[in-house]
């Protein structure tokens, strides 16, 4: 079964907005440039509230001015962005985005100008749900970027005396443990969750048990771990400790590891020093070395932490 792609529906959601807000500019500008006095469209009463703005004697007199602000500011720039997203450029994603800012902001003047009503908040909502998912669709394109290729590390698994254990439920450790495994030569071990992680229920699942500090079930440890001289084990950073399904691991593996060193990976800045003393105190060892490497959706940044 094809994986559902986040990105495809963040992308059709941003589309959306682009073309509703474009095409209602661009409709609301001709109007009241076709007929400026606003009769036609009932905006006459709206005219003196425009009387708080700058040059308003000049600019504002009608609503000319206005509607050609309207197409320029909200219009042409959303359906260029539509344009740019169903070539699928990814400037249509950042521009998307930012024109969702720019019509929050549009609609700021309408909140200075205008007393509170119905329609300014309702496109100020509009705004921000268009800028979320030019976000979204921003996370998801770098997210979905991201490959690599394990045949593309050939030295895995040469030397027969090291080991390299690893979680990762979107491939950011896995990478970082083929990257470690293929410099030694060690062989890789995954660590096998019996839960859901993958996907967004997946997310909140893991959530649910990092909140908590639980062990996740993970599939049995098939293999001899005290045939290693030496084990690395790489794991991800859940709520600020470590990963459930790595606590599971490590209460398992406890007196059978000789010597270990740990990489430690995670989205938010900090070296997580916390992450190698559970590991120490579950495993029954003293680390050697410890890495600590933030990786925002896919680009890695490394430390290197305190021996213990
Ligand atoms: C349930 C959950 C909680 C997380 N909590 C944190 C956190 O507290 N701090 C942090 O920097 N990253 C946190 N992350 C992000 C991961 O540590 C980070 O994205 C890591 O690269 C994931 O690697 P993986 O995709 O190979 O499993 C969390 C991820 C999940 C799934």
């Amino acid at each position: 079964m094809e994986k559902k792609s986040r990105l495809k529906i963040a992308r059709r959601v941003l589309l959306f907005w682009t073309l509703f807000i474009g095409l209602g500019a661009l409709a609301g500008g001709y109007g009241m440039i076709a007929d400026p006095s606003g009769k036609a469209m009932g905006m006459d009463a709206m005219l003196p509230y425009f009387q708080v703005l700058p040059f308003a004697e000049v600019l504002f007199r009608d609503l000319f001015f206005s509607g050609i602000a309207l197409i320029v500011v909200n219009g042409i720039t959303n359906l260029t962005a539509a344009a740019l997203l169903l070539a699928k450029k990814k400037s249509g994603i950042i521009l998307g985005g930012i024109f969702g800012v720019t019509l929050m902001l549009w609609i700021c003047i309408q909140f200075y100008m205008f007393p509170l009503n119905f329609m300014s908040t309702i496109y100020f909502v509009f705004g921000l749900s268009q800028a979320i998912a030019g976000y979204a669709a921003w996370v998801f394109e770098r997210q979905e970027r991201f490959v690599f290729d394990p045949s593309d590390y050939k030295n895995v698994g040469t030397n027969d005396k090291r080991l390299v254990v690893y979680f990762s439920r979107m491939g950011y450790v896995k990478k970082l443990a083929y990257e470690t495994a293929d410099q030694t030569g060690a062989r890789l071990y995954e660590i096998v969750a019996k839960e859901r992680t993958q996907s967004t229920a997946g997310f909140w699942w893991c959530g649910r048990f990092a909140m908590n500090r639980w062990a996740m079930p993970i599939e049995p440890i098939d293999i001899d771990l005290s045939a290693y001289e030496h084990v690395t084990v790489c794991t991800p950073v859940w709520v600020f400790a470590l990963s459930s399904p790595v606590r599971a691991f490590c209460q398992q593996a406890r007196g059978k590891i000789k010597e270990t060193d740990y990489i430690c990976v995670h989205y938010a800045r900090g070296r997580y020093e916390n992450v190698a003393r559970e590991m120490d105190s579950l495993l029954g060892v003293l680390h050697t070395d410890y890495l600590s490497v933030r990786c925002r959706t896919g680009y890695y940044k490394a430390e290197r932490g305190e021996k213990s």
